[in-house]
């Protein structure tokens, strides 16, 4: 019987929607479709399934993370990828719901956060993070599906 793919659930925090328009020197001139569309490329080479979301709400990722976990109880999910954006910073209600739902997770950033202003340089999620990839502009989320498909 053909089993279906594994869903890699990637979730993209505020403002990131702004994509390609943001601080293109920090950023990059690549659009949020774009970086849908090379996830969705690095998903079928390793037989995985995606699903990308963006929100600009803090209750909104929370209730993603929640869903992961379900997928996870289910079977269906391979992981997921979070880049929180500035919530990565302030949230603490998004550590205790990634520690609740315990599920595989890689923390994301586009930039290298560490080489940036101060406050970036902590973080409530990589705690609680299985990973981290930071610094490799938006190639890091195809980096990270490859580091999914590794375990
Ligand atoms: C970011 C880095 C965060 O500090 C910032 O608030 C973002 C994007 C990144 O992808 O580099 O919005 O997560």
């Amino acid at each position: 019987m053909h089993k279906s793919p594994k869903s890699v659930l990637i979730l993209n925090g505020p403002n990131l929607n702004f994509l390609g328009r943001r601080e293109p020197a920090v950023y990059g001139s690549q659009t949020l479709a774009d970086v849908e569309a090379l996830c969705l490329r690095t998903c079928s080479e390793h037989g995985y399934a995606l699903d990308f979301r963006q929100t600009n709400s803090e209750g909104m990722l929370i209730d993603w993370i929640h869903q992961a976990a379900d997928l996870q109880a289910q079977g269906v999910l391979a992981g997921v990828i979070l880049n929180a954006a500035a919530y990565t910073h302030t949230s603490v209600a998004l550590h205790d719901a990634i520690k609740a739902a315990s599920v595989y997770l890689i923390e994301l950033h586009i930039s290298n956060v560490h080489a940036r202003e101060p406050f970036r340089q902590h973080s409530f999620v990589s705690p609680v993070a299985n990973g981290v990839m930071f610094g490799f502009g938006v190639a890091g989320y195809a980096l990270a599906i490859a580091a999914l498909a590794k375990r």
